[in-house]
């Protein structure tokens, strides 16, 4: 596979979607299966053996020279945001099919795994990392209770997709692993802004995600005058305002809500409830937690002003992971060799990487994402990023196999 199959291939991809002319894919939804069948088509062609966990991961193995040869695993995930581009986390998937269909039949001293993982996003049940978590063995149980917007629990689309959720605790990884290596786009503006089409990953931030919801009351929007109200959208708008303010004053601490979903949702009531999600990243832990729990404080002192409830749903406290020092340097010695300046550089945005960093030795490398869009239509990758990607990668098998 050249630079531009695996773009056509992420372009094709992209279009199996549960919106028409949009890219939104979530956790086992129905598009999923076309994107499982066309990748699963593909990993079979490049001789692996395939297979699907009970968590949904789509599992390639590219055998080594002998049976219990050691194994490097190479993955991203196969779910997006809404209205998404067509590269975060497929084409990370594709670039590990493609450096196995470039072996051509040789056999490593070292054996493959090609993941593809279910879930990372966090859109349809609201929290992420289903997949890897899943492969790591962290994944809650109480997760596959959670439902979605329309009342079905994660174990019954798990079930409804034709796996077994009992057999979920079956999908953790087990036995000796030399690592993990996720490629990714950047989903930022830093390797666009230094001319740059690869970067390595020294770090990921750490995330904290809540769900908050005002209650007030709902009434007529003609009739009730604007001192009798306890208006849950008012309350919440007052607190996002404040929540930006405290992340313009906290360096390197960036804070997003990105989804309000109003109750009853008219324009002539006012709104008597308001979920709203919160999203803190910061490189250091302790002023991610300290900084979020004081946002979240903010929720409290709004809704006594305003005669409002407050109720908070923690929904995830990921620590900042560094990436394996080892298996860097070895990536960065691939990049080096591959004729490539190394940019060593944190990634803001999360990936299953930091999920499976406790478990096994992990790397990642970024390609430039042209004018820092992501997580949109317009996300994009150079044809040249993606071959220097194919390149470093051809080298960086061949070194952790040592057949280089
Ligand atoms: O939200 C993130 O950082 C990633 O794109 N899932
Ligand atoms: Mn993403
Ligand atoms: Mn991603």
């Amino acid at each position: 596979m050249t630079a531009a199959d695996v773009i056509d291939c992420c372009h094709a991809l992209a279009a199996c979607s549960e919106e028409t002319g949009r890219t939104t894919r979530t956790f086992l939804s129905p598009p999923m299966r076309e994107v499982h069948a066309r990748l699963t088509r593909l990993m079979e062609a490049s001789g692996m053996q395939v297979r699907m966990d009970a968590a949904g991961n789509l599992r390639g193995v590219y055998p080594g020279m002998h049976v219990d040869a050691p194994r490097l695993i190479i993955g991203s995930h196969l779910d997006t945001v809404r209205q998404a581009g067509a590269f975060d986390g497929v084409l990370g998937v594709v670039l590990g099919i493609a450096l196995v269909r470039r072996l051509a039949g040789r056999r490593y001293p070292v054996s493959l795994e090609v993941i593809g993982f279910s879930e990372e996003e966090g859109i349809r049940f609201g929290v992420p990392f289903i997949g890897s978590r899943a492969l790591a063995g962290t994944l809650d149980g109480a997760v596959l209770d959670r439902t979605d917007a329309d009342g079905c629990s994660v174990r019954r689309a798990i079930a409804n997709y034709g796996l077994d959720p009992a057999a979920v605790a079956d999908a953790k990884w087990r036995g000796p692993t030399l690592g993990y290596l996720e490629f990714h786009i950047e989903q930022g503006p830093v390797l666009d802004a230094l001319g740059l089409p690869l970067g390595v990953v020294s770090a990921i931030v750490g995330q904290s995600r809540f769900a908050v919801t005002f209650t007030g009351a709902a009434n007529h929007a003609g009739t009730t005058p604007m001192d009798a109200r306890r208006d849950a959208v008012a309350g919440a708008a007052e607190w996002i305002t404040a929540i930006e303010r405290e992340a313009r004053g906290t360096p390197g601490l960036v804070a997003t809500v990105g989804r309000l979903d109003v109750v009853p949702g008219s324009a002539n009531v006012i709104p008597g409830s308001c979920v709203a999600t919160l999203d803190v990243r910061h490189a250091d832990d302790e002023v991610r937690t300290l900084t979020a729990a004081r946002m979240i404080g903010f929720a409290g002192q709004v809704a006594g002003r305003r005669q409002l409830l407050v109720h908070v749903d923690p929904r995830l406290d990921q620590p900042a992971v560094p990436t394996d020092a080892s298996l860097r340097a070895r990536l960065e010695a691939a990049v080096t060799a591959a004729g490539y300046p190394v940019h060593v550089m944190a990634s803001g945005a999360g990936h299953d990487a930091m999920v499976l960093a406790p478990l096994m030795p992990t790397a990642m490398l970024f390609l430039r994402t042209p004018a820092g869009i992501s997580h949109h239509p317009d996300e994009s990758v150079l044809e040249a990023d993606v071959a220097a990607a194919l390149r470093v990668g051809a080298m960086f098998l061949d070194d952790v196999a040592g057949v280089s």
